[in-house]
């Protein structure tokens, strides 16, 4: 068992545990380049702030490009946590606002040409529940129920993590943007996902309890570098809304998506931890979505969609399309992380 082993939780019989993390950091180290968007970007935010010159990204799948996934991811992170070694006034650079734009703009088309064209009466109900049933993408809870192994488990945790660690937060960006009803909906939802108040029942420190009882660590961007831009484009989209005001529609729509699609998921992934042996504080966070997103996911939809719709009705098909993107982008993970599960490999980059 190497030390990488170890880190990644892939010790036998996954009981090699790593001791409690003292204090997280709060900032993560940028990983390795990845190519040559990663390498211009990290090389540049290494040295002091001012113009800089970044290739423009070429690929032609911006969802699913290693490199560029986790070139913008990077670009959001400095609003979030910031970067261990980077001066924090590489937030607001203008020349990285550029380029963190080029990339939004080109994961925003992407998108919007890969959904699927939908039926809807101009109701935002109508259109949220016609996008969600729309999705034919494979699921990876019902695969970890039926046949997950405790490494397809750990892996899950991992690509998780990318967005868990931080649950919730890109989401909290639109309630100064909002009023009213919706306002209301969002910060009701999102009080209880930071826990109403205790820290250890921030939806966030449930899910680094989980991660530490399957052997990892929970540490704030540990295993970024082993998380393929999939799974990073799911949590780019949503920085994505939420960074931008322009963006409010379908970042509630978003959230929307994500709690009317939350119980079954949730309900499946503690059967497969339980399945598969894990403790009770494991599997705690899932069973506390079971429980609190039967109640977020009627004041999701009747409340917030509603709500915003009345108050906007021009950001009616912006809420539409905030839930086809969590469809798009969570096929894109799901298919990838399925596909290579069901073959044997691993689904997490090298
Ligand atoms: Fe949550
Ligand atoms: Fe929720």
């Amino acid at each position: 068992v190497t030390s990488t082993d170890v880190r990644a939780g892939f010790a036998p019989g996954h009981l090699v545990r790593l001791p409690r993390a003292a204090a997280p950091e709060i900032a993560p180290c940028p990983p390795r380049p990845r190519g040559p968007l990663t390498e211009a970007l990290i090389s540049a935010l290494r040295g002091p702030t001012g113009p800089l010159r970044l290739p423009l990204a070429r690929g032609s799948d911006p969802v699913r490009d290693d490199d560029e996934a986790c070139a913008l991811y990077l670009c959001f992170e400095l609003t979030y946590r910031g970067l261990a070694g980077v001066d924090d006034r590489w937030e607001h650079e203008p020349s990285l606002i550029g380029f963190r734009r080029h990339l939004e703009d080109r994961l925003a088309e992407a998108i919007r040409s890969s959904v699927p064209a939908i039926d809807w009466d101009g109701s935002v109900v109508t259109g949220i529940r016609a996008a969600l049933a729309a999705d034919d993408s494979p699921s990876v809870s019902a695969y970890l129920e039926q046949a997950g192994t405790i490494r397809d488990f750990c892996e899950f945790a991992i690509h998780r993590s990318a967005y868990q660690l931080k649950e919730a937060d890109p989401h909290t960006w639109a309630i100064p943007r909002l009023s009213g009803t919706a306002k209301a909906a969002m910060v009701k939802i999102q009080s209880e996902e930071y826990g109403d108040g205790v820290a250890s029942e921030m939806h966030a420190t449930l899910f680094a309890d989980t991660m530490r009882e399957l052997g990892l660590d929970a540490t704030y961007g540990a295993y970024l570098e082993r998380i393929p831009g999939s799974t990073l484009s799911g949590v780019n989209v949503i920085s994505m809304f939420g960074l931008n005001r322009r963006w409010r529609g379908a970042l509630a729509g978003h959230l929307v998506g994500f709690e009317m699609t939350s119980v079954g998921p949730n309900a499946r992934y503690a059967r497969a931890a339980r399945r598969l042996g894990l403790s009770e504080p494991a599997v705690r966070f899932f069973d506390v979505h079971v429980d609190a997103d039967e109640e977020h996911q009627v004041v999701a939809e009747e409340r917030l969609a509603v709500g915003l719709a009345t108050a906007e009705p021009q950001l009616a098909a912006d809420i539409v399309f905030g839930a086809q993107a969590l469809c798009a982008v969570e096929g894109a993970f799901s298919t990838q992380v399925t596909s290579a599960w069901s073959q044997g490999r691993s689904s997490l980059l090298r």
